[in-house]
């Protein structure tokens, strides 16, 4: 039955459950995300088995043989966390997924390329931007934090003789997948044992109070930038 709210202004509950988080190689990306409450890592490298967290591989099976359906592992995957006690579901990395993704996708179609014969004119990109977006709202309809993982690279405007720092997956997807998180972290590693996090996009002006989850406020409260500095003092006046 359909149930309608009240018709009065409510009061916004800030809280983030997903984040996508980038940086370069080793930089602590899956180091951080391990953290998070009964995580569980679907990778695309095996860099997770030097990991602390429990990782499923999405592209190798339980017998170490290359996975064929990609799509339909991860399908299956999703379908039987509910039955679990993960509570947070890391996607190590998201553009290795577009590209396993993209891959099936013109091998079933009997392609070289995603813009081949069948596929041209932007219908394989469409059928592979398809299956990201449901693979977005699929993750979003559980009651699970969400932490997509990507590279990052330089990228060089030869024009203006500039270089910026961008995740590695490709915008098309990045604004499908940024678009439907609370927060953009990235990691970096400054020195031998120096690592460093900055919250670099926010979804709302968060506060420490608007995380209930204490591992979480922990965890968040480690990235520079998350939230404002006087919130941070003002908490440690109160608790002195
Ligand atoms: N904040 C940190 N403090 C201590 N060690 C860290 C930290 N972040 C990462 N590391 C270490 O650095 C290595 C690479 O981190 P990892 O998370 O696997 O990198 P990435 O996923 O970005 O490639 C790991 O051995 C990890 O233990
Ligand atoms: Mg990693």
């Amino acid at each position: 039955m359909i149930t309608f709210p009240e018709d009065k202004p409510r009061k916004p509950k800030k809280e983030p459950h997903y984040f996508f988080i980038y940086g370069l190689p080793m930089s602590g990306k899956t180091f951080f995300a391990s953290y998070f409450p009964h995580a569980l890592d679907l990778n695309t490298d095996n860099n997770a088995k030097q990991s602390r967290v429990p990782f499923m591989s999405l592209v190798t099976d339980e017998n170490d043989k290359p996975v064929k359906d990609v799509i339909g592992r991860m399908d299956e995957i999703l379908k039987r966390i509910p039955q679990t006690s993960f509570k947070t579901i890391i996607i190590d990395t998201i553009e290795d997924v577009v590209d396993a993704f993209t891959k099936q996708v013109t091998e079933e179609a009997g392609e070289k390329y995603i813009t081949d014969g069948k596929l041209a004119y932007g219908k394989g990109t469409g059928m592979v931007k398809k299956l990201i977006s449901d693979l977005v709202l699929e993750l979003k309809a559980m009651q699970v934090n969400v932490i997509w993982i990507s590279r990052e690279i330089e990228q060089s405007d030869i024009a203006n003789g500039t270089t910026k720092i961008v995740p590695a997956l490709k915008p098309q997807y990045y604004n499908i997948i940024a678009g439907n998180c609370d927060l953009v972290i990235r990691t970096q590693k400054l020195g031998p044992n120096t690592y460093y996090r900055s919250a670099e996009e926010k979804r709302s002006n968060y506060t420490p109070e608007d995380i209930t989850d204490s591992t979480i406020r922990q965890l968040l409260e480690s990235c520079h930038g998350m939230f404002p500095p006087q919130t941070k003092n003002e908490e440690k006046k109160e608790t002195k």
